[in-house]
């Protein structure tokens, strides 16, 4: 993070500053475009709808509700158990099907396109490319649909954006739609089972969680700080002029690409950054980004990784991991890092 921590229109002690994400000159390439991030610059008559507040990011009040992961199905099977289905996966997957209107059967074969989209060396390049490609009509179709049978739901209120207020472009449209559809779960389910594996390997944390529960919202921003599921090559910046980053010219055309990791574990920022502190304070740490492109989902995944972690509190107060460290499988993915599985006994 050295590198992005000086130099014109970037600015230190608080963490991250100008010029990280949108310094001077700086701009992130690709989609969406300025403007196009909802909460930030689109509005119409009669949004947000019903039940997605737009205000600085998306936001379901009260939900999910205490207790809403099906993880009875997991405890009822009795250990030995995945808690990637048994737990991260079910609700960041119906929420955000929910938020954008999609039929919650379908979830299975979006799943699978996803699985595939989001891989670098599991899949061949021809299934990877097949994979985005379903998707997209995919997106398309559920575009189409909402212009036959308006919604009041937030992909309604993109499409009536496109179409009555004229503000995105209908490629921004697609785009916009498909990072809601995919990042919008897979990121919560990354950080969800990383945060939980984090906790099982401090298990000196996660005792201090189960005797003060009401950590549990310092815990939840600890675990994506720790340990972030967003690595890096979301973020490429790319300089519209020369800037100064770090005593490095970085020229007018060239990328820059932040290291969340890196950056998270700064130790002129966090307090003895390689330690797990489930209690931690003023944790200005990275995991949602940062600047005019940080999370639009940052306050419904915090929701939903205080839920998750709050069942498993409850549920499971016995659990620990069922395979040693090394024979965890993790995906491929450099942008997004996430476990395969999570094999737990209790
Ligand atoms: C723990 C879960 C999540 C993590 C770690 C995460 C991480 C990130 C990061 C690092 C960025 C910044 C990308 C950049 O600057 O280039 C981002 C952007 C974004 N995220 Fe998330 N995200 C999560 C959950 C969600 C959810 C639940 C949604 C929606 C339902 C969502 C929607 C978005 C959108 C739309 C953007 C693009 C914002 C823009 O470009 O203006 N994310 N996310």
């Amino acid at each position: 993070m050295a590198a992005a921590s000086a130099g014109r229109g970037i600015r230190r002690p608080r963490h991250p500053q100008a010029g990280v994400s949108a310094g001077r000159g700086i701009r992130r390439p690709g989609y969406p475009q300025a403007g196009v991030s909802a909460g930030r610059g689109i509005r119409r008559p009669g949004y947000p709808p019903a039940g997605v507040s737009a205000g600085r990011g998306i936001r379901r009040p009260g939900y999910p509700p205490a207790g809403a992961y099906p993880v009875d199905d997991l405890v009822q099977a009795g250990p030995p158990g995945d808690l990637l289905p048994g737990l991260a996966l079910p609700v960041p997957l119906m929420l955000v099907l929910e938020l954008l209107g999609v039929p919650q059967q379908d979830s299975p074969q979006l799943c699978a396109w996803t699985d595939t989209a989001f891989s670098m060396t599991r899949h061949s390049q021809e299934e990877i490319k097949a994979a985005r490609g379903h998707l997209e009509e995919y997106v398309a179709g559920m575009i189409g649909e909402r212009r036959e049978r308006p919604g009041d739901d937030l992909l309604g209120a993109l499409v009536a954006e496109r179409d009555e207020g004229g503000r995105l472009t209908e490629k921004e449209l697609i785009g916009f739609a498909f990072l809601l559809l995919t990042a919008g779960y897979l990121s919560t389910v990354n950080a969800i089972s990383s945060g939980i594996l984090t906790l099982l390997l401090h298990s000196a944390e996660l005792d201090r969680l189960r005797a003060r529960p009401e950590l549990v919202p310092t815990a939840v921003e600890e675990l994506p700080r720790y340990n972030p599921s967003a690595i890096s090559g979301a973020l490429p910046r790319v300089a519209l002029e020369d800037v100064d980053l770090g005593g490095v010219t970085v020229r007018a055309g060239e990328a820059v690409v932040p290291a969340i990791g890196s950056a998270n574990h700064d130790a002129s920022v966090f307090h003895a950054p390689e330690r797990v502190d489930v209690a931690r304070e003023a944790n200005s740490h990275l995991a949602f980004g940062y600047g005019v492109h940080r999370c639009l989902g940052a306050q419904m995944a915090r929701m939903e990784l205080q839920v998750a972690v709050a069942t498993l509190l409850r549920r499971l107060p016995t659990i620990r991991l069922a395979v040693p460290e090394h024979e965890l499988r993790w995906k491929d993915h450099p942008v997004s890092r996430g476990l395969l599985s999570l094999p737990v006994t209790w």
